[in-house]
């Protein structure tokens, strides 16, 4: 099964990533986007995770595998839908910082059945552990060697027979400049809101993102996020 990109889906800037020297992080492509990016998006998508994944999920018989799974949204429902174990895969630290704290929350019992790689999934050396996997909001992120990579990957982790479930990314290029709104939320006496700007970029799509929080005097910080699919 195969849906597409919502042109809302945050995705990371692949020029923005690069080797760090050992001993160094490898810069965050989800620096910004992060903070702002289950305030902004959770409702909406949670929704849509649930309708999407949620009946797959509940007939695994061996493991759940969420291949980029960011702040945890698939992972999570993955837990509550299923009982066999699950593997979040999520290489950055930035998303990965919130995931664990929401795994940190969970009682006891529900804890015990996910495991974190904090690796691409090439890197995570996974055998055979699921019968469904899910790549939600995470193909369209990848530039061309890492998505090769990860095709043979994701056949590792699967034992045969299993379903994998694909969000895929924008099928053309968009023809003109298109804007987006992200609904505003209010956490507090801040307002938060984001806006996406997409284009076209040679062969690629340029998602611009907008960040800004709003108190009672006005805009209080505002910040800007560039990814590319
Ligand atoms: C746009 S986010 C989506 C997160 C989550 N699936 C969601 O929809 O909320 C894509 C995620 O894929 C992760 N990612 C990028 N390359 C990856 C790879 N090769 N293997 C696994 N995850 C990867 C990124 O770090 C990022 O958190």
């Amino acid at each position: 099964m195969a849906v597409s990109a919502s042109p809302l889906d945050i995705h990371p800037s692949l020029a923005m990533v690069s080797v760090a020297p050992p001993g160094r992080e490898e810069q965050d492509a989800y620096a910004i986007s992060a903070e702002f990016y289950d305030v902004l998006q959770a409702e909406r998508d949670g929704a849509r995770v649930r309708r999407l994944y949620r009946r797959d999920v509940g007939n695994a018989r061996l493991g759940v595998l969420d291949v980029g799974a960011g702040t945890g949204r698939v992972t999570l429902m993955s837990l509550m839908e299923s009982r066999v174990p699950v593997h979040a895969v999520e290489p950055a630290r930035s998303m990965r910082s919130p995931l664990m704290t929401r795994l940190a929350s969970l009682p006891a019992d529900l804890r015990t059945r996910v495991t974190v790689h904090p690796h691409t999934l090439d890197e995570a050396d996974l055998h055979e552990v699921a019968d469904v996997a899910v790549c939600h909001n995470t193909i369209a992120c990848l530039d061309p060697a890492s998505r090769r990579a990860l095709w043979p990957a994701i056949a590792e982790a699967l034992v045969p027979g299993s379903a994998l479930l694909i969000q895929l990314p924008p099928a053309r290029l968009p023809h003109h400049e298109t804007t987006h709104d992200l609904p505003t939320q209010r956490i507090g006496r801040h307002e938060y809101g984001g806006r996406m700007v997409a284009s076209a970029d040679a062969n690629r799509i340029r998602t611009r993102f907008h960040y800004w929080v709003r108190g009672e005097g006005g805009l209080l910080r505002e910040h800007h996020e560039t990814f590319w699919m």
